[in-house]
C-alpha cells in the first residue's frame, strides 16, 4: 500500500543530497526524521526532527523504527548492518544488499561484469602479497581504494608497473581496486527510478566534466550518439534489475575514445550529475525517491529545456566572506541552491547553480558568466 502524505519518512544522512529529499518531501506533505551525528547537518536542519546520533547508534535506529513508515538512505557508507537492523522492523529502501555491492569497488564491478557490462579492466588488490599479479596489467592505471573513496579521494595514478607498489602504500595498503585508465571522449550518467514492482523511469542522460576530481559541470542533455544514449540506459536498467533496486539509481559511464561504453560506478542514492532536474525537468531526482520508497508511482522525468549545472565549492568563497550572490541572482535563468553549510573548505560541495537556456551552448555560456562573476 501506498505511503501518502502525512506519514514520516526516515532519512539516514544529513548532507546536501539528504536535505534536498527533505525538501521534496516536505513539499508533499511528510514528515522526515533525520539521522546523521553532525548537530549543523545540511538536512537536519529543514527536518522535522534531527537525531544527531551515530549511524549505529541502536536507540536512534529504534526511534525511527517507531516512527517511520519507511526509510532510505542518501549515503552509501551508511553502515549495511545499521540498515540490515532496520530492515527487521521497518521497510528501507534500497535494500541492505545494494549498498553493500555499492560501498564496494570490487564488488560494485564484479557485479556489473557479472551482468554482462563492460568495465574497464581491473585487479583486485587485497595485500602487498597480491601486487605481483599487477605483471601483466595494462598500464597506465588508477589505484583506487576498495571503500569509502568520494570525490576522486583515495585514488592514485599509477604511470607503470613500478609505481604500484608506492601508490598501494600510501593508500595504507588497504583492500584496493587497479582500474585501467581509460581514454575518455567524456563520461555520462544516467539517473533513474525503479519502483518496488520493477517500473523504471530514467531522466534523460547528463554529461559530466570534472576538474581536480570532483564533478564540476553537469549538462542534459547530454550529446552523445542516440545508440551510445541507449545502451547506457539499457546498463543502467540491467544493474538496477540485477539488484532489484528501489528508489533512485545513478550509474556513471565513460564513453572511451574509441567509442565504448564503460560503467565506471553506481550511487544507491540521487546524483549531483541528477541536480539539473530540480529545475529543468517536470519532476526532480528528489522527489522521485520520494514517490519511489513511498510505492507510488513515478512522476514525469520529461525535461522542460537544456540546462548546465555548475557545482559551487568552497574554493569559490573569498576569505572571510561569502560570494556576491547578487550577482547570480540577477541572472533571471540563473537557478541558486545553497545547502547551508556553514565553513566553506576548498573541495567542500556548498552549493549548485542551474542555469537554463535555449540551448546546451547557451546554458553553458550562462554558466560562463556565472564564474565569471564569482571568480575570486
Ligand atoms: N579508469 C579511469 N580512466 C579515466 N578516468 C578515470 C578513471 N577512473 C576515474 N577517472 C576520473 O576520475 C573521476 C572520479 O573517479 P571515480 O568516479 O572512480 O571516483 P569517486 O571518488 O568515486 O568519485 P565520485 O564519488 O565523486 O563520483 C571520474 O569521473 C573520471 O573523470
Ligand atoms: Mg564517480
Amino acid at each position: 500500500m501506498a505511503i501518502l502524505p502525512g506519514a514520516t519518512l526516515g532519512m539516514l544522512g544529513g548532507g546536501q543530497l539528504g536535505r534536498m529529499f527533505v525538501v521534496a518531501a516536505r513539499t508533499l506533505g511528510y514528515d522526515v526524521i533525520v539521522l546523521d551525528p553532525d548537530p549543523t547537518s545540511p538536512a537536519g536542519g529543514l527536518a522535522s526532527e534531527h537525531l544527531a546520533r551515530a549511524y549505529d547508534d541502536r536507540e536512534a535506529l529504534d526511534h525511527m523504527a517507531t516512527h517511520c513508515a519507511v526509510i532510505t538512505t542518501e549515503f552509501e557508507n551508511i553502515p549495511a548492518d545499521s540498515v540490515a537492523y532496520l530492515a527487521a522492523s521497518v521497510a528501507v529502501h534500497p535494500s541492505a544488499d545494494a549498498l553493500r555491492t555499492a560501498q564496494h569497488r570490487r564488488l560494485e564491478k564484479d557485479f556489473f561484469r557479472a551482468q554482462g557490462l563492460a568495465t574497464a579492466e581491473y585487479l583486485a588488490l587485497e595485500s602487498e602479497a597480491d601486487l605481483a599479479a599487477a605483471g601483466g596489467f595494462p598500464f597506465p592505471a588508477i589505484l583506487k581504494t576498495a571503500q569509502l573513496g568520494y570525490d576522486g579521494k583515495g585514488q592514485v595514478p599509477c604511470d607503470d608497473y613500478a609505481a604500484l607498489a608506492p601508490a598501494f602504500e600510501s593508500l595504507g595498503g588497504k583492500a584496493c581496486v587497479l582500474e585501467q585508465r581509460i581514454e575518455l571522449a567524456c563520461e555520462v550518467s544516467v539517473v533513474l527510478a525503479r519502483s518496488q514492482a520493477g517500473e523504471v523511469d530514467c531522466f534523460p542522460i547528463a554529461q559530466n566534466s570534472h576538474a581536480g576530481g570532483i564533478l564540476d559541470v553537469s549538462f542534459a542533455p547530454a550529446a552523445i550518439e542516440p545508440a551510445l544514449a541507449a545502451e547506457a540506459i539499457e546498463a543502467a536498467q540491467r544493474i538496477a534489475d540485477g539488484l532489484d533496486y528501489c528508489g533512485v539509481l545513478a550509474v556513471e559511464f565513460f564513453v572511451s575514445s574509441d567509442g565504448r561504453i564503460l560503467v565506471n560506478e553506481m550511487a544507491p542514492r540521487p546524483h549531483n550529475s541528477g541536480h539539473y532536474t530540480l529545475d529543468a525537468c517536470a519532476t526532480s531526482q528528489f522527489e522521485q525517491q520520494v514517490r519511489m520508497v513511498c510505492g507510488l508511482p513515478a512522476g514525469d522525468c520529461g525535461q522542460h529545456g537544456p540546462v548546465a549545472m555548475w557545482n559551487l565549492l568552497g574554493d569559490t568563497w573569498p576569505d572571510d566572506s561569502i560570494p556576491d550572490w547578487g550577482r547570480v541572482l540577477a541572472e533571471p535563468r540563473a537557478k541558486l541552491h545553497l545547502y547551508g553549510k556553514k565553513e566553506a573548505r576548498p573541495g567542500r560541495k556548498m552549493g549548485h547553480v542551474n542555469c537554463l537556456g535555449d540551448s546546451v551552448d547557451e546554458a553553458l555560456e550562462l554558466l560562463d558568466r556565472i564564474k565569471s562573476h564569482l571568480r575570486r
